[in-house]
């Protein structure tokens, strides 16, 4: 089966510093991530996964090369535009959840939809549901400090999705949690984006869920060094 692409970067490039300093994050990079895969990308730490991430999602420029996103050349957009493309199409999940701390459990989920100017008791009814899919509806009201990492993990996937993006971006989202709390967390991202019909990337350190991927892209030193599984593709 050939799929379509939702995410094609070409020979990206991307430095910090300068002189002496200058570490390159990135050497022309080539990727391709299909709709509706879940794509992990692994590597050792600097290899540049984070830096890649942020570019595909438009956090931050590339020095050279080009990244084209669900057929959006996304560095022509202006800021306010990458901003709006953001919040539209991409949702996040971080190894440390960057829930609001004051805020609860279906007010975190619902955050991006208040954000975007939807009204507070719409936005919480919209939430809910996502917040039973992810299997705790009954601490909808309790705030992050109150539950466990696994749990707050699952409020950072609910959130993630409540505005439906095509593409879900994860990094290390399992890493601050204890095995049977990753391996739910997978199971869940899983299952929600094939409901969704959303594409995932994940970029782990995690071999334990390496099985839950459907290709997993080897970086190392700002290059793309390896490609398992491209043949389901
Ligand atoms: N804001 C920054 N300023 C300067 N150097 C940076 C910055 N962000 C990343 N780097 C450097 O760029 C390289 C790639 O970093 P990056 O965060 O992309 O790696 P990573 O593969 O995500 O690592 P880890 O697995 O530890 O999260 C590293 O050498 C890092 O030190
Ligand atoms: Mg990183």
């Amino acid at each position: 089966m050939t799929r379509s692409p939702i995410v094609q970067c070409y020979k990206l490039s991307k430095s910090y510093g300068k002189g002496e300093s200058e570490t390159f994050a990135l050497r022309e990079t080539d990727l391709t991530v299909y709709k509706q895969e879940l794509l992990m990308i692994v590597g050792p730490s600097g290899c540049g996964k984070t830096t890649l991430l942020s570019i595909i999602s438009n956090l931050i420029d590339a020095d050279s090369g080009e990244c084209h996103v669900l057929g959006t050349d996304v560095f022509q957009l202006s800021e306010t535009d990458k901003t709006a493309f953001r919040g539209q199409h991409i949702g996040f999940v971080f190894q440390s959840f960057n829930l609001f701390p004051a805020l609860t459990a279906v007010e975190n989920v619902a955050s991006p939809l208040i954000i975007k100017g939807m009204d507070y008791a719409q936005a919480l009814k919209k939430a809910r549901p996502l917040l039973a899919s992810v299997g705790i509806a009954d601490q909808a009201d309790r705030i992050p400090s109150e539950l466990s990492g696994g749990q707050q993990q699952r409020i950072a996937i609910a959130r993630a999705l409540v505005n439906k993006p095509e593409l879900v971006i994860c990094d290390e989202p399992t890493s601050a949690l204890d095995h049977k709390s990753g391996q739910t967390v997978m199971q869940l991202l899983k299952s929600i984006s094939a409901e969704h019909k959303t594409t995932l990337i994940v970029v782990t350190h995690d071999a334990r869920i390496y099985s839950y991927a459907d290709r997993i892209v080897e970086m190392d030193d700002g290059q793309i060094i390896g490609m398992k599984n491209d043949e389901t593709i």
